[in-house]
């Protein structure tokens, strides 16, 4: 394990019903506030107006900024952040997925931002050095999807629609105030869109397990049991998707995956995500269903590359999946691994390919350039054990299809 600095000041408020209890949660944070969720609220409707209700009642002035898209973009951000300004706005509530909760930090922290938001961003395309945010309006999160963490770490994701880059931005400030995280929102949720958010909490620890320190027992073991929870409670969702304990259980999963505390003394990279990114800025590919099509084919290319990788998936498939060993030596379990997280994806019905994703395969070469110059480090490598060029790139590619 390698030295570490770990920093959380995120009060989590979990369980059923806790977001009828907004108010007493965030009555100390101002008097003005911006709500921020998607553009379609269709299935939000009634918590918002819950929400709304409940903090007027306490005398909290509110405006709405229901113009969130899936795969946030950056005209929105700046949209709401000139909002805010213009109304003196004391704090910020985002209520959605990954996509409301990363706009609504970087809605919070641009209010206070000198310049474009998008210096706050670690940009590739204009090889600008990001510059991190250091003051920002308090903010409170409603999660309605188990999937990216963003209630409980400092990370942000959006994209640019002008240079059509995805790109992070990563801040100790930008850690929420109070995350609201009440299970019973999810059981509406529709089985699709729970398995994609599902498929994304994976790829968080898978990342860390295989890309990151790989002498850290510990962490190991941590994930090994978040993944071994999320496999088991997904399939339990799927036969009763109205059941709380299990949307609990998922939603809990979902947050601990990346906040911070399993990747500590890891000091791992994230070469799916890095991929993932370029797919959803090039097709608007939702964001878990990028990481499935490279939980697939990174798999498969990466797990016999060499012998640490083998040994490395096979621990992963004996720890997660129960395979045994059987005579087998690590390269023959490590394949069987990949093919367990493969028929899980087809079992749960997550698409895990180019083409089930409408991305055509004549674009590869594109894609592949695009990850080179945005994914990659100054020497064009993949950040990933081991590093992977273009041309190992392109086999990731052509394994995707
Ligand atoms: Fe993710």
């Amino acid at each position: 394990m390698q030295n570490f600095e770990l920093y959380n000041p995120v009060r989590v408020v979990f369980g059923t019903g806790e977001s009828k209890n907004i108010a007493k949660h965030v009555k100390s944070l101002g008097k003005k506030a911006l709500i921020i969720s998607y553009d379609d609220i269709t299935f939000l409707e009634s918590l918002l107006s819950d929400i709304e209700t409940k903090l007027v009642d306490i005398g909290i002035e509110i405006i709405t900024f229901y113009r969130i898209k899936a795969n946030p973009l950056l005209c929105h951000i700046q949209e709401a952040i000139e909002i805010c300004r213009k109304n003196e706005v004391d704090f910020c509530i985002g209520v959605g997925g990954g996509s409301v909760m990363d706009s609504t930090k970087v809605i919070a922290a641009g209010v206070l931002f000198q310049g474009e938001p998008w210096n706050m961003f670690v940009s590739r395309h204009d090889c600008s050095v990001s510059i991190p945010p250091e003051k920002s309006l308090p903010t409170v999160m409603v999660p309605t999807l188990p999937a990216t963490s963003s209630e409980t770490n400092c990370t942000a994701v959006a994209t640019n629609e002008v240079t059509q880059e995805k790109a992070y931005v990563s801040a100790p400030i930008l850690y929420p105030t109070v995350s609201i995280i009440d299970p019973a929102l999810t059981c509406t949720l529709p089985v699709y869109q729970t398995a994609v958010g599902a498929v994304d909490a994976m790829s968080h620890i898978l990342e860390a397990y295989l890309n990151g320190d790989q002498n850290s027992p510990l962490q190991d073991r941590l994930h090994e049991g978040l993944l071994v929870t999320i496999i088991s409670e997904l399939k339990a969702i799927i036969k009763d998707p109205l059941n709380v304990d299990h949307r609990a259980n998922m939603q809990w999963a979902a947050s601990l995956a990346w906040n911070g505390y399993l990747q500590s003394g890891l000091n791992a990279t994230t070469p799916m995500h890095q991929m993932g990114h370029v797919l959803s800025a090039l097709y608007n590919t939702p964001h878990g269903v990028t990481l499935a099509i490279f939980i697939d084919s990174y798999f498969r290319y990466t797990c016999t590359l060499n012998s640490e990788r083998e040994a490395r998936f096979a621990l992963l498939g004996e720890n997660v999946f129960g395979l045994k060993r059987d005579g087998q030596n690590n390269r023959e379990i490590a394949e069987k691994t990949v093919d367990c997280f493969v028929q899980f994806m087809d079992e749960v019905g997550v698409p895990h390919t180019l083409s089930d994703a409408n991305i055509p395969s004549s674009d590869i070469e594109r894609i592949a350039d695009e990850i080179v110059a945005h994914g990659c480090d100054a020497d064009g490598m993949l950040p990933s054990i081991p590093k992977i060029g273009r041309e190992g790139i392109i086999t990731i590619l052509q394994m995707a299809i």
